[in-house]
């Protein structure tokens, strides 16, 4: 696991756009796997500048993203769906095809997973997967106590995270119950993944996840055991880890 600190906020997008251009433009078909959230904002932010001033091209990159809720349309401005193409996919040249998200509107939820599965298989697995981390510890929409085994699957989202959610919403009681999300097993087949983490209040979580062993009541440290991790966090977010001099 590798850590590089960044100054703030600012500056831990700026590096974790770097690095995913360097990704985009060093290979012939990458693979990205992509998250939503409020972290990787700022990322997307530079991405767009970049392709703006300095033409970095994502004709040949292909997508697929962590999680999508149930029941939200790809119009609605809360589904993952318009936010990917809010923040990213409407300002650079991708083809709207090579963008993949998890049908939350599919009939059949659980055929849907499957599909979602077969197509990451038949892009031949995901090259660089961006993960934020959750408050209390996930990643993607696996909550703790999810099997380390899960594919991508149907989950019942967890009152804190709906909470955390609810910010987007007009109110809590519209924010979905349920989500797809890829597993763990799934975001562990990931060849790199890249944990961006920022702010003082993900300080506490984010030490544990450095501190502990692979445990399923925190997903993200399973991370533990990925031989390609690396995390961008800021000065807040390591606090702790500093203050407990664990990783440096
Ligand atoms: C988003 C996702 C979530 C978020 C996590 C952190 O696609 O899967 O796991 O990464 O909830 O959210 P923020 O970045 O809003 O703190």
């Amino acid at each position: 696991m590798k850590i590089i600190e960044a100054r703030n906020y600012e500056d831990m997008s700026k590096k974790a756009a770097s690095f995913i251009i360097e990704k985009v433009n060093g290979s012939s078909a990458p693979v990205l796997g992509l998250a939503t959230g409020g972290t990787p904002l700022g990322t997307y932010r530079f991405l767009r500048e970049d392709h703006l001033n300095n033409q970095t091209s994502y004709q040949h990159v292909y997508t697929v993203n962590l999680d999508e809720y149930v029941g939200l349309s790809p119009d609605d401005d809360n589904s993952y769906t318009f936010y990917m193409k809010k923040e990213l996919f409407g300002h650079i040249d991708i083809p709207a095809s090579h963008t993949h998200l998890p049908d939350g509107m599919a009939a059949d939820l659980q055929g849907e997973c499957r599909r979602y599965e077969s197509l990451i298989e038949r892009l031949g697995g995901v090259d660089l997967q961006l993960l934020g981390l959750g408050m209390n510890g996930h990643i993607g929409f696996n909550e703790p106590g999810t099997p380390f085994s899960s594919e991508t699957h149907v989950v019942e989202l967890t009152d804190s995270t709906r909470k955390a959610n609810a910010r987007y919403f007009d109110s809590l009681s519209s924010v979905p119950a349920q989500a797809l999300t890829m597993g763990i097993a799934t975001i562990m087949r990931s060849k790199q993944i890249l944990l961006l983490v920022s702010g003082k209040k993900k300080a506490g979580i984010l030490a544990k996840l450095l501190s502990e062993q692979p445990n399923e009541d925190i997903p993200a440290s399973v991370l533990n055991m990925h031989q390609d991790v690396v995390i961008i966090a800021d000065s807040d977010a390591l606090s702790i880890v500093k203050e407990r001099s664990m990783a440096f």
